[in-house]
């Protein structure tokens, strides 16, 4: 595997071999920016590159909008068309070692210009940049494309379990509205963190208390379908959220409880 380091990809700009970029906004995020309401949402693209849809987000008004690219060659480029695009928003640097808090971060053909190893990691580091409710959406490949050099490919079934190990909100589905070169081989994916804790109905929280007092045995309908029995065996708070504790140890959240029986 040749090394994707900072150099493979200055030598790719000053030799202008880019053929990932298509000269504008895409129209998948370009439609996705749209629809935002909130200007002041803080959006990062990372691997951004001459960063396209970070000149069309700055334009309709987003004025949180940060682009993480391993070289500057491409923000010359973003400059030179939008000379008024906040510098302090263009950061050079490793996205793996950026440490910062945003709501959305958008993401393409960054994915697949990584080294596959680094996937995990890519995923794990998304959860981290992510804001409590926030989201990492955009077009990932549904192709095989390469396996020795970008852009490496992969499909649906390879990239959830990926996403599954951070973000219980996924959506992964073929992407309707890609550029033509692309269509049909693109996913939409959009993960949310999950948000702040919003505290359970007293009157539930009381049933659940009950219950752990009386030790009855309980069957809890989880927001996500799932169903769990058992008796409470404890029920306490971290990291700012309510939780119990069943008696096969499992540990659940009280707001992903939507109902208790006594069966
Ligand atoms: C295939 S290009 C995509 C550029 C842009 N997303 C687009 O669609 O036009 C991949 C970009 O990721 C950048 N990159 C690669 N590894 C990176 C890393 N670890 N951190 C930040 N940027 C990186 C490269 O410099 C390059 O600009």
């Amino acid at each position: 595997m040749i090394d994707l380091d900072h150099a493979y990809w200055e030598q790719r700009y000053l030799q202008d071999l880019t053929g990932w970029d298509i000269g504008g906004p895409s129209t998948p995020l370009k439609e996705y920016i749209d629809q935002l309401t909130d200007k002041d949402l803080r959006i990062l693209i990372p691997g951004g590159g001459r960063a396209w849809e970070a000149e069309y987000a700055h334009r309709q008004g987003f004025r949180n909008v940060f682009v993480i690219d391993l070289t500057e060659l491409p923000f010359k480029d973003l400059l030179e068309r939008c000379p008024e695009f906040p510098q302090e928003h263009l950061i050079i640097g490793d996205f793996f070692a950026h440490a910062g808090s945003y709501d959305r971060i958008i993401e393409q053909t960054f994915f697949c210009a990584l080294d596959p190893a680094l996937r995990p990691k890519y995923v794990d580091h998304m959860h981290t940049l992510l804001s409590p409710g926030g989201k990492v959406v955009g077009v990932l490949f549904n192709d095989t494309l390469n396996s020795d050099k970008p852009p490496f490919g992969g499909s649906r079934s390879e990239y959830l379990p990926l996403f599954t190990r951070h973000f219980q909100h996924l959506s992964l589905e073929p992407c309707y509205n890609s550029i033509s070169p692309r269509a049909g081989r693109e996913l939409w994916l959009s993960a949310a963190k999950e948000g702040y804790y919003v505290p359970v109905d007293c009157s539930l929280y009381d049933h659940f208390e009950a219950a752990a007092t009386l030790k009855e045995h309980v069957r809890l309908e989880l927001t996500d379908g799932k169903v769990q029995e058992g008796i409470i065996v404890d029920l306490f708070q971290r990291e700012g959220a309510e939780w119990l504790r069943l008696s096969d140890g499992t540990e659940h959240r009280l707001d992903r409880i939507q109902a208790l029986r006594r069966p």
